[in-house]
C-alpha cells in the first residue's frame, strides 16, 4: 500500500467492541443527545404528512439549537415546490424519481447529491411521472414568495416540528422522541 494514501489505524478485520479510554466519557453520558437510528421506510418512526395535493413529507430531525431540520420530501408525480430563497445551507439526496430546479440546467437522479447555499432562490421541478423522493438534512429558514415575489411564509425547525406535530395529534399518532436532537 502506498505510505501517503494507506491509513495509520489498524485493519479492522475483528467486529468486536473495543473500550476506547475516552475521558469525557461521563460528560457525554450526561449532557449529549445521543445518536439514533431512524427507520425512513416505513412509517413506525415517522408518518407521511400530507404537503399540499400532490406531496407529502416524512420527518426525520428536528434541532432547534441549530434550526435544523432532516426529512423525506415525497412529490408523487409530475408536479412543483414554489420559489424559496435559503437563509440557510441544505444538503439533500435524491433518493428515486428525478428532480431539477427552473434555475439551473441539472437534473438530480437516484444516488445525486444536491447542495444549496444562503442567498440562493430557486423553484423546484419534477417532470418524472412518479415524481421524486428527496432525503434533506436542512439548516436555516426557507422564505417562500409568491408569483409576484411577495413574501409568503418562513419554513424553519419549528414550522417542520408543528407540521409533524400537527398530524401526530390529529391521527392519534404518538410523537416520537426519537426526532428531536
Ligand atoms: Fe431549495
Amino acid at each position: 500500500m502506498n505510505e501517503m494514501t494507506s491509513m495509520k489505524a489498524p485493519p479492522s478485520n475483528k467486529a468486536e467492541i473495543v473500550d476506547v479510554p475516552f475521558a469525557f466519557r461521563d460528560l457525554v453520558a450526561r449532557h449529549s443527545p445521543g445518536g439514533r437510528y431512524i427507520d425512513a421506510q416505513t412509517d413506525v418512526d415517522s408518518p407521511w404528512v400530507p404537503f399540499g395535493e400532490n406531496a407529502a413529507i416524512k420527518h426525520l430531525a428536528f434541532d432547534v439549537r441549530s434550526n435544523t431540520f432532516s426529512n423525506i420530501l415525497w412529490v408523487k408525480s409530475a408536479g412543483a415546490v414554489g420559489t424559496h430563497l435559503h437563509r440557510g445551507t441544505i444538503v439533500m439526496v435524491c433518493l428515486e424519481g428525478s428532480v431539477r430546479y427552473l434555475e439551473y440546467d441539472w437534473v438530480a437522479s437516484p444516488g445525486g447529491l444536491i447542495l444549496e447555499v444562503p442567498g440562493e432562490s430557486h423553484t423546484l421541478v419534477t417532470d418524472h411521472p412518479d415524481g421524486v423522493k428527496l432525503f434533506g438534512w436542512m439548516q436555516g429558514p426557507i422564505e417562500f414568495y409568491d408569483e409576484n415575489g411577495v413574501f409568503v411564509e418562513t419554513a424553519d425547525v419549528w414550522w417542520f416540528m408543528n407540521h409533524y406535530e400537527t398530524y401526530c395529534r390529529e391521527n392519534g399518532i404518538a410523537i416520537n422522541p426519537k426526532l428531536y436532537l
